[in-house]
């Protein structure tokens, strides 16, 4: 039996326990905003957050999250989330929106380890987030304005 918290709520999972996380997420719990790209971690569309930081759901087994926090992009809060957010919705960053809520996890994660990234900074942390539509320069500019407005 795992028990884990997801978005803030206690839950447990007595299925397999190599099941991975985001089929737990997708289908038990039924969270659709993270979504299932590659499966072998090398897309970023399946991003979560573990206590805090970055994890790719796709190949993480559940039987590792026992005892820890998992955050999707439904329960994302604080004023990290809700500067990207707003940043994202005023440059209309997405085209087709797949590979989005792994990029807004991802750069939820940057403002909160670094207030104010460079350019460098912002694709190094960004880079493992493929999205095919190549929305590149608007998610950097909009990682730029959601710094800017948590700065004031
Ligand atoms: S689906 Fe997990 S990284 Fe691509
Ligand atoms: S917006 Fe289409 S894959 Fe990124």
């Amino acid at each position: 039996m795992v028990t884990f918290t997801l978005n803030g709520q206690e839950k447990t999972f007595d299925g397999d326990p190599d099941t991975p996380l985001l089929w737990v997420i997708r289908d038990a719990e039924r969270l659709t905003g993270t979504k299932y790209g590659c499966g072998i971690a090398q897309c970023g569309a399946c991003t979560v957050h573990l206590d805090g930081m970055t994890l790719r759901s796709c190949v993480t087994p559940i039987s590792t999250v026992d005892g820890s926090s998992v955050t999707t992009i439904e329960g994302l809060e604080g004023p990290e989330a809700e500067a990207v957010q707003a940043a994202w919705r005023a440059i209309d960053v997405p085209q087709c929106g797949y590979c989005q809520s792994g990029q807004i996890m991802s750069a939820v994660s940057l403002l909160q380890f670094n207030p104010k990234p460079t350019d460098e900074d912002i694709d190094g942390a960004m880079t493992g987030n493929i999205c095919r539509c190549a929305t590149y320069v608007r998610i950097r500019q909009a990682i730029h304005d959601a710094a800017d407005t948590l700065e004031g």
